[in-house]
């Protein structure tokens, strides 16, 4: 019979998680990353100023973002500023920084902000999230930093951070809310009926966090101010974190490779230099297809003169990319050592093959079709 005699009630709050919101922020206050957008302590955001960051840092690393957020707050000092610029002058500026559709919101919204808001940023997360170009992290970033709303903007940082001190097992997309919950967690305690907080400092140590100690490869965990209660470390498994589901792989293509001799020679041709494999050297094939039958996959082999007929290999060669599995048939054939290579192929001496660049599904289909 079971006893329950063992059974012990676990502690209802985490005991151990409690002080996290102020060893975070005293750890902050210590080690904050000066970056060009960010106030001195003490000092407040500017909504602009901030904005116009996290803009720039949706798709773009903070250490590109400096040199440009400099130039566009030296040009235009406010949101009305930038407001009345022309786009035209607006793209040039962005010019090198990509994602231009982030330029013409940028523009857009600055126009927005002196238009409808008398030049003043909404402070609330509902209202940013109407300007264009922000949404739901961009008006959580903007909502935390500049106006110091409880909320918390989940980037890649802070998942990686999260999910490793809380053990998050659930993969990534997945566990994005529960994620962010937690994350929330993390946020210091206002005062009853304050909805005012240092969440943009809150956020922004978590943020540097990530970036400087929680890494994805080999985190400083010594170093973490967090370190004592992290369930990742605990566990000594840290680089598991986040999970993410593993990738779907596509459908199973079929195909036929067409392995032809002449003399001491071998036919190959170029891949073409866009798309996968780019640039690099074949045997010609037929077309990878989902539903190709053998018979059709060999009607596309290649026409030479004096090839009498093709040989079909026992067994297939079968390879695995990224996006698809790969199966294909070998047909061999030989020709006579002075034959012509037929239009966009050419015909490489044997002996020189390791000096082409040969993929490894093409190494596997010579060594089927050549016994080698
Ligand atoms: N990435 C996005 N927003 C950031 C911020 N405020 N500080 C550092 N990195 C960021």
């Amino acid at each position: 019979m079971a006893s329950t005699a063992h059974k012990r009630k676990l502690p209802e709050k985490d005991q151990f998680g409690a002080d996290r919101p102020a060893r975070l922020l005293a750890w902050y206050d210590r080690h904050r990353r000066a970056l060009p957008w960010r106030p001195l302590p003490g000092e407040h955001a500017d909504p602009y100023r901030v904005w116009l960051s996290e803009i720039m840092l949706q798709q773009t690393g903070v250490k590109t973002v400096g040199p440009y957020f400099l130039k566009f707050v030296t040009r235009w000092p406010d949101v009305a500023a930038l407001g009345g610029a022309s786009l035209d002058d607006v793209l040039r500026m962005w010019a090198g920084l990509g994602y231009y559709s982030r330029a013409r919101n940028l523009h857009a919204c600055a126009v927005a902000v002196k238009r409808d808001h008398d030049g003043v940023f909404p402070d609330s997360e509902e209202g940013l999230r109407s300007l264009p170009g922000i949404g739901p992290y961009t008006a959580a970033a903007i909502a935390a930093i500049a106006f110091d709303r409880r909320t918390m903007p989940v980037d890649g940082n802070i998942e990686r951070v999260v999910s490793r001190l809380f053990a998050v097992e659930g993969p990534l997309p997945q566990a994005k809310p529960l994620i962010k919950q937690l994350a929330t967690t993390l946020l210091g305690e206002s005062r009853a009926g304050d909805e005012k907080s240092r969440a943009g400092d809150s956020a922004q140590a978590l943020m540097d966090l990530g970036s400087s100690i929680c890494t994805p490869k080999k985190p400083a965990c010594a170093l973490c101010p967090l370190n004592d209660d992290c369930a990742a470390r605990a566990r000594g498994d840290q680089e598991i974190f986040p999970r993410k589901a593993p990738k779907k792989t596509g459908a199973l293509r079929r195909g036929a490779a067409f392995v032809v001799v002449s003399g001491d020679r071998l036919l190959v041709r170029t891949r073409p230099e866009k798309g996968l494999l780019g640039g690099m050297t074949e045997v010609p094939t037929s077309q990878w297809l989902a539903a190709q039958d053998d018979t059709a996959a060999l009607q596309q082999a290649p026409v030479l003169k004096g090839l009498a007929r093709w040989h079909r290999r026992a067994g297939l060669v079968t390879h695995v990319f990224t996006h698809f599995p790969l199966e294909l048939v070998v047909y061999t054939s030989s020709v006579s050592a002075r034959s012509r290579a037929p239009a966009g192929m050419r015909f490489v001496p044997i002996a020189t093959l390791q000096g082409e660049a040969l993929p490894n599904v093409m190494r596997k289909v010579i060594a089927h079709g050549l016994d080698i």
